[in-house]
């Protein structure tokens, strides 16, 4: 009984999760029986570069983000992922050692699935087998957009692109433009698009002084006039 009740739980987290909205109650079903439950602690590493793998982590709550470590030490990020979002795909699928490290940004719940699961449910249903690739294609998108930018933009232009990026797609219409509640720390832009802090933070005061946006906490107002002129821009 308390198994069942536990897949039901499940099925709902499951269908939390952005690219298996769509799926059927049947196919969420088996997906629940297959995944068990875990947590990472903010901070820890849930996933290591250069390890093998054998698992894929669907976000229940919480933020991880996607980063590879130069020799220095320095932080490239590749992406931040929240609830609803999975990885660790990479490796089941070629069997290729993990291609990036996964670090848990916030105390966060993971429901994981194990390679025997994912290779059964996706025999059985091969939907959740497209819509894994829906959401791979999206990914290879964004990095032809990530290496366009590195390429074309000058840095103030990277700043201005993941601004309007996050802005519309987290953004709340408010008065006077879109409203960013939670943006990412200065040094999380930083290592998305490949520059220091002190950068970032140098761009945004002057984006703020020129009126493009306003700061203020963890919000920042993007202002209409800084979304048209990105838009021109484009
Ligand atoms: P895997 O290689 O198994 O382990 C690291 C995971 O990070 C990888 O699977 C993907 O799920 C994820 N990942 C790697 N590169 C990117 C990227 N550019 N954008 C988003 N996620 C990524």
């Amino acid at each position: 009984m308390r198994e069942t009740a536990r897949a039901v739980d499940t099925a709902q987290l499951l269908r939390q999760v952005s690219i298996f909205a769509d799926l059927s109650p049947e196919v969420l079903g088996d997906l629940a029986k297959r995944v068990s439950h875990k947590s990472a602690e903010a901070g820890s590493v849930i996933v290591s570069q250069e390890e093998p793998g054998d698992s894929l982590f669907m976000i229940s709550s919480g933020k991880v983000k996607v980063v590879l470590y130069g020799e220095t030490g320095r932080e490239i990020i590749l992406s931040i992922l929240l609830a609803g979002d999975f990885f660790g795909e990479m490796s089941l699928l070629d069997r290729q050692p993990r291609s990036a490290n996964v670090v848990a940004v916030e105390d966060s719940q993971l429901l994981s699935l194990d390679r025997e699961g994912f290779q059964t449910h996706l025999n059985a249903h091969p939907t959740t087998a497209l819509a894994v690739l829906a959401e791979m294609s999206r990914r290879l998108r964004h990095a032809d957009e990530v290496i366009g930018n590195l390429a074309l933009l000058d840095v103030y232009g990277r700043v201005a692109r993941i601004i309007r990026d996050l802005a519309h797609k987290q953004g709340e219409q408010v008065d006077g433009g879109l409203l960013i509640r939670e943006r990412p720390t200065q040094q999380e832009i930083a290592g998305l698009i490949g520059t220091s802090r002190e950068t970032v933070s140098r761009a945004l005061n002057d984006f703020n002084r020129r009126g493009l946006l306003e700061m203020q906490g963890k919000q920042i107002l993007v202002r209409w006039g800084f979304l048209r002129k990105m838009d021109d821009a484009a």
